[in-house]
């Protein structure tokens, strides 16, 4: 694995004492960077490290599975489509359930780096800078798919997942040479002759049993495909301005996008970016991550207050979109 030091024991200390439901309350002092879907991304006080906790396997050898698949992942953008990631490890500590629990380790990147912290610092000049930044990074992704027979990747383009690489947080300012980082590589999206290699139920998993049917349908035809597709790729990362509250951008970042791609005429060849699509997917998206956290809230109490069970995953708060 790509070589991070991790103090073992102080992940272990940190698991056993860990409460989901107040995951900065515990006698280790962390905070949360960032909630995701599946994972909740700390910080332990006095420590260069970001720490991604995920708790979804139900055996050693579905770890082993998802690490091979994590680091060639890694390795993949890293080496072969030449995107850059932060220095980064793993380690797995005994969780409670009997079964480890895999920590994803990183390099901890300032705050105001991350593409979605960065826009509250940045002006509309900046942020359509940083986002043909990013369109520049995702076609890298798009040109390596174009040359390969039997492999395909997938990313997740979203602006909460790039930072400003070399970034000074005591004087923020765009450089000249703007250059970013990817993040979010614990979803391993690649495809070899069309198989997923990533075991996508996997992600279902921390989604209460009374939807999981709703989920596999919505999530694993349209939700992992929509990765692959580049010009799908491109509306998320705009609709995602709405969740910002950055929506006046909107229509400047589908200009940007579509001169984007028009210089890359016969190369990608992707369709160009509608206004009203992004509204509409904004929408939809919208309303299905609400209503996925509430239904997530929801079984958190049917496990702790009415079956009086625990329940292991730790959810953001009401988030604003
Ligand atoms: N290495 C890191 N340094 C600092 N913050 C991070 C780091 N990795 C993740 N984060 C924070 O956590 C958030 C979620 O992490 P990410 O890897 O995108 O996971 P996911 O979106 O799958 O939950 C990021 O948007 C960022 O704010
Ligand atoms: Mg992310």
């Amino acid at each position: 694995m790509a070589g991070l030091m991790v103090d073992l024991q102080l992940l272990r200390h940190f698991e056993a004492q860990l409460d989901p439901l107040h995951p900065e309350a515990g006698t280790v002092p962390v905070q949360v960077l960032g909630y995701g879907e599946i994972s909740t991304v700390f910080a332990i006080d006095g420590q260069e490290l970001a720490y991604k906790r995920m708790p979804i396997f139900q055996s050693s050898a579905e770890i082993d599975a998802y690490e091979a698949i994590y680091d060639r992942y890694n390795q993949l953008l890293q080496e072969d489509v030449g995107i850059a990631l932060p220095r980064y490890g793993r380690a797995r500590v005994p969780g409670r359930q009997g079964v480890d629990v895999l920590y994803l380790v990183q390099q901890r990147l300032p705050a105001g780096s991350i593409g979605n912290q960065a826009l509250h610092w940045l002006d509309a000049q900046g942020a359509l800078r940083l986002v043909e930044a990013v369109l520049g990074e995702l076609a890298k992704v798009w040109e390596f798919n174009r040359g390969q027979d039997q492999m395909q990747l997938g990313i997740d383009g979203q602006i909460s997942n790039w930072a400003l690489a070399d970034f000074d947080p005591s004087a923020p300012h765009l450089p000249d040479d703007l250059r970013l980082v990817y993040v979010d590589t614990s979803t391993p999206l690649f495809r070899i002759d069309g198989q997923e290699q990533l075991d996508a139920e996997l992600f279902l998993r921390s989604a209460p049993s009374f939807l999981a049917w709703l989920l596999r349908w919505l999530f694993l035809k349209d939700v992992v495909g929509r990765y692959y597709d580049f010009h799908a790729v491109i509306v998320d990362l705009i609709a995602n301005f709405y969740k910002e509250q950055q929506a006046e951008l909107i229509p400047d970042l589908v200009q940007l996008a579509n001169d984007f791609l028009s210089r890359q005429v016969g190369e990608l060849d992707i369709a160009p970016i509608t206004r009203k699509e992004v509204e509409a997917y904004y929408r939809q998206d919208a309303f299905i991550w609400r209503l996925y956290q509430g239904a997530r809230r929801l079984d958190r109490w049917l496990h702790t207050r009415l079956l009086h069970k625990p329940y292991p995953y730790i959810l953001p708060g009401p988030v604003q979109r």
